[in-house]
């Protein structure tokens, strides 16, 4: 299959990569400057220069490239810094999520594009009611703290073009696996405490891992939602201590719900109390896929406590199904 990836030079795409070309498919890779292309060019892939946010670009590479398929993994979260308002960090992130949809399936549609492949988010959308994991099934939070709508919108918005078009919205959880991870550095510097009685779940899952899912969807019909998440979802009291020791960082601090909301702000004070994580039943069962990375309580000592982060790109899809690449 001929395959272009939006967002090729990121944290997920250049885990990607390698894995689409040990399939065989052919890759073209955007990318934003030449620091980018270099690397989408060293992966095996074919680099095309394109601001997702600029519609007659994106239509004019798409139909430069008439891809079989579409991936889109771009965001612009490299250098996010988290505040009150978690929305501030994911403005263009947003934009890409909406306006980047729309201009590639457009423009995928116009090339007669048939497959469509797109990142969304898992944990922590799931209502706050009911079970504490969620499947694809179970309503989304209809009503998230006020400093996150605008990121739930955007992924709703993604989440229906996408299914609309008959493509696949992976929902992964949150990335681990590499030196960029975004929890290094508040986990290293205690600025990440336990909230509450530390209740609020999260699902994880390795970079690998969501490559090796992404190389399934994208070989399997749509349209669908998946899940891509580890088998361990798990409340913030049981993930963070294990994080924190195999980054060799001191244990974390306990935060009272009131001060948390106080300080970090109610979305932060939810997040650590009342967020639900994901089941990956679903993406197990139709796409055939199986994480090696089952749960981040391995994961974390695997990647972090030996150094390893950012060191496993290349590994293999690990799902049943095997699908010749076309
Ligand atoms: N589920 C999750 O937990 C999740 C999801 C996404 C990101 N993250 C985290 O966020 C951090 C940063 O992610 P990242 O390394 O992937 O970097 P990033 O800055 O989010 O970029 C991701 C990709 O999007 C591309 N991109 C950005 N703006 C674009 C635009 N206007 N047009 C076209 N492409 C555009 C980038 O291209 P260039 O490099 O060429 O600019 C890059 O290939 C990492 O720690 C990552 O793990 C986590």
């Amino acid at each position: 299959m001929r395959v272009f990836v939006a967002g090729a030079s990121g944290a997920i795409g250049t885990r990607l990569i390698p894995q689409l070309v040990e399939r065989s498919h052919e890759v073209i890779g955007t990318a934003t400057s030449p620091a980018s292309a270099d690397r989408v060019r060293q992966l095996g892939a074919k680099p095309v220069k394109l601001d997702l946010l600029d519609p007659r670009a994106v239509r004019k590479s798409v139909l430069g490239a008439a891809p079989d398929a579409i991936v889109h993994e771009a965001t612009a979260l490299a250098n996010a810094k988290f505040t009150r308002n978690l929305d501030k960090p994911f403005v263009v992130t947003n934009r890409l999520r909406t306006e980047g949809t729309d201009a590639l399936i457009a423009a995928g549609r116009e090339a007669g594009t048939s497959r469509f492949v797109a990142q969304s988010f898992a944990s922590y959308r799931g209502i706050r009611e009911g079970g504490m994991v969620k499947t694809e099934d179970d309503p989304l939070d209809p009503n998230p703290p006020a400093t996150m709508r605008e990121s739930w919108a955007a992924m709703n918005h993604l989440e229906k073009a996408v299914t609309d078009f008959g493509g696949i919205v992976l929902r992964y959880g949150v990335f681990y696996g590499d030196e960029s991870d975004g929890l290094i550095k508040p986990v290293r510097k205690r600025q990440f405490p336990i909230i509450g009685d530390g209740g609020g779940m999260l699902s994880w899952i390795h970079l690998d891992d969501a490559a090796a899912a992404t190389v399934l969807a994208l070989e399997h019909e749509g349209p669908a939602i998946y899940n891509i998440v580890d088998d361990e979802p798990a409340p913030v009291r049981e993930w963070l201590p294990v994080l924190a020791e195999s980054l060799g960082a001191k244990p974390p601090r306990h935060f009272p719900r009131w001060l948390a909301r106080l300080v970090a702000g109610e979305a932060a004070a939810m997040l650590g109390t009342e967020a639900r994580g994901a089941s990956n039943a679903k993406a197990k069962r139709e796409l055939g896929w199986e994480p090696r990375h089952p749960s981040w309580r391995q994961g974390f000592r695997a990647v972090y406590a030996t150094g390893r982060a950012g060191k496993t790109r290349g590994s293999q899809p690990t799902g049943r199904t095997v699908h010749s690449a076309t």
